[in-house]
């Protein structure tokens, strides 16, 4: 079968989950080709297996180089293990209705995603990345055919009102008005901050006594607890060993080396050896 087939399989499975991005209405899955409303608004499966979902298409800074490094670095270079064995565990713990709904919010090339639904490991789970880049969308699609993935913007999720039991929210940005909207009643909504020393190796080689060596996560958190009340913390900190081949791809997938001259990065990735990580879980409940 098809991949495109696949996945218009597993979203019939779950059509409960797809709300109209232009008219609000329930959607349902037809002949294995597109997501519909009653209103006759059809989103068609691409041949990679997701489905965009944007009204009008948007240009972000995120192209097929950094998702493709991001990939490789968040699979092969084991940094976010740690990451992903205390959100599955949380996660795994949250029961759903009848399946285990997980909406990833900005969920990238969806490899955090991936592995958390591995690491979980329960048949009733679910995977719903939706990103508004759709390069990365491409790319989830392609490595992860067991999840959904939908190309759509936060600020109007293609998702239907209090079905998600869990969202994820990774080092992305948030729209708490859209995610309460979409979040079950009992669900939990997960989102990753950086602590001040993430990547600050990197950060030091970027932007070396300037302000922007800095990071203070202090009114992000604050903007989550205005909403959820004082969260569950869990603070991930450690320094991480990596090779040239990881320093090299963590040198392009992060935004923070947007503005980078050419070879600017060279020393970093030939003499850095190890590297922070330094996260902060937020866990909220409806
Ligand atoms: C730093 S990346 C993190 C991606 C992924 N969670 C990860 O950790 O690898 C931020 C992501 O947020 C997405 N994003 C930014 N604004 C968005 C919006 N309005 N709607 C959906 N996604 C958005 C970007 O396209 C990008 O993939
Ligand atoms: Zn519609």
């Amino acid at each position: 079968m098809k991949k495109k087939e696949k996945s218009a399989q597993l979203a019939a499975r779950h059509a409960d989950i797809f709300r109209c991005p232009v008219c609000g209405a329930d959607m349902h899955v037809r002949e294995q080709a597109s997501l519909v409303c009653r209103n006759a608004h059809a989103f068609d499966f691409a041949k990679q297996g997701y489905v965009n979902m944007l009204n009008k298409p948007v240009k972000t800074q995120y192209d097929k180089a950094l998702f493709e490094d991001r990939h490789a670095f968040i699979t092969e270079s084991g940094f976010y293990l740690a990451l992903h064995t205390a959100i599955a565990e949380t996660v795994g713990q949250v029961t759903g209705e009848s399946s285990l709904k997980v909406l990833d919010a900005g969920s990238g090339e969806g490899s955090h995603l991936a592995r958390i639904m591995a690491d979980i490991d329960r048949e009733d789970a679910v995977g719903v990345g939706v990103d508004i880049a759709k390069e990365g969308i491409m790319m989830a699609a392609k490595h992860y055919p067991e999840q959904l993935w939908l190309v759509g913007d936060l600020a109007d999720l293609p998702i239907a009102d209090a079905k998600s039991d869990v969202i994820l929210n990774i080092l992305s940005p948030a729209r708490y008005d859209a995610f309460n909207r979409v979040l079950a009643p009992g669900g939990c909504i997960i989102k990753v901050v950086p602590g001040a020393g993430y990547l600050k190796e990197l950060r030091e080689a970027l932007y070396k006594g300037t302000d922007k060596a800095q990071y203070d996560n202090a009114d992000t958190v604050a903007l989550f607890e205005a909403q959820y009340g004082p969260s569950e913390r869990m603070h991930i900190t450690k320094s991480v060993p990596l090779d040239e081949a990881a320093l090299r791809h963590l040198s392009g997938m992060s935004p923070l080396a947007w503005n980078q001259a050419p070879g600017e990065l060279d020393d970093f990735i030939t003499q850095a050896r190890t590297v922070t990580l330094d996260l902060e879980i937020l866990i909220g409940r409806k």
